[in-house]
């Protein structure tokens, strides 16, 4: 097991990539913060299988459930703050953070909205922001080294017709992770992105219900098939672990091959 003794934080974890997160992380020894926004049977179905996949509670005065829920909105900064402070009270402290939980909104870039516009963005950058200060605050108090790790999109790359809001909270996380790695090393706090791209999640579930439209996109798939979360939650769980010691500032995309698929006709 590779995170024995580590505590990790997944945000927006009752569901999709998140959830097949925290599990894999779990199986590899770690204890779990869990945290949702508005689906508390999804955390509830996160923790049984935390459990379930054999987590190791860290706290002293164990045996304790080696998963702790907490309900947070990523695109409140108050929230976000809460939620690394009672994640490190709850489990004495915090070593592994990853910043998954995302959103999108269709829409054509003349209808959008500002309030879609500050939601996506709330949540896919600034959220991420300030969730990773807290935590790098909570790593310098304690004298510590951590790993971040953000959950982007091959659409921190490519262009998504449709989703403008999206793609420039993507293309953000991506110079946000480069800046971080200069200003982070030497603490010996590394910060990686992990690109998905189309992954079978509750965030595609349009997708996944259109027959025309699945298909066309799978045909642009080399590996020929969507994602699952685990083929995302297998990588993370490698940066996660001090086999990825002296990585620090990339990205790595987990696509099936979509990223740079382009084809003459
Ligand atoms: C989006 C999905 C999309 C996939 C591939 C992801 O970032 O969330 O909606 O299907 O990229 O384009």
């Amino acid at each position: 097991m590779k995170l024995e003794g580590k505590i990790a934080l997944v945000t927006g974890s009752s569901q999709g990539i998140g959830q097949g997160i925290a599990v894999r992380l779990a199986t590899e020894g770690a204890s779990i913060v869990i945290d949702y926004r508005s689906h508390p049977e999804g955390a509830e179905e996160t923790l049984a299988k935390v459990e379930k996949a054999g987590g190791k509670c860290h706290m002293s005065g164990c045996p304790h459930s080696p998963g702790y829920i907490i309900k947070a909105d990523l695109g409140v900064v108050s929230d976000v703050r809460r939620m690394i402070d009672e994640s490190i009270a709850h489990f004495g402290k915090l070593d592994i953070l990853v910043n998954n939980a995302g959103i999108e909104r269709h829409g054509a870039f003349w209808d959008v909205t500002e309030a879609d516009y500050d939601a996506v963005m709330n949540v896919n950058l600034k959220g991420v922001f300030f969730a990773t200060q807290e935590m790098v605050k909570h790593l310098r108090e304690t004298k510590r080294t951590g790993k971040i790790i953000n959950i982007s999109s091959v659409h921190e790359e490519l262009p998504f017709p449709n989703f403008t809001a999206y793609c420039a909270s993507k293309g953000g996380m991506k110079m946000l992770t480069r800046n971080l790695a200069v200003e982070l090393g030497s603490l010996g706090i590394t910060i990686n992105n992990v690109a998905p791209g189309a992954i079978e999640t509750p965030i595609n579930t349009k997708l996944l219900n259109d027959p025309e439209k699945l298909g066309a996109l799978v045909k642009n798939i080399p590996l020929g098939r969507l994602g699952k979360p685990e083929d995302v939650a297998s990588l993370v769980a490698f940066l996660a672990s001090s086999d990825a010691d002296y990585i620090t500032g990339a990205t790595f995309f987990v696509d099936g091959g979509l990223l740079w698929n382009y084809q003459e006709q």
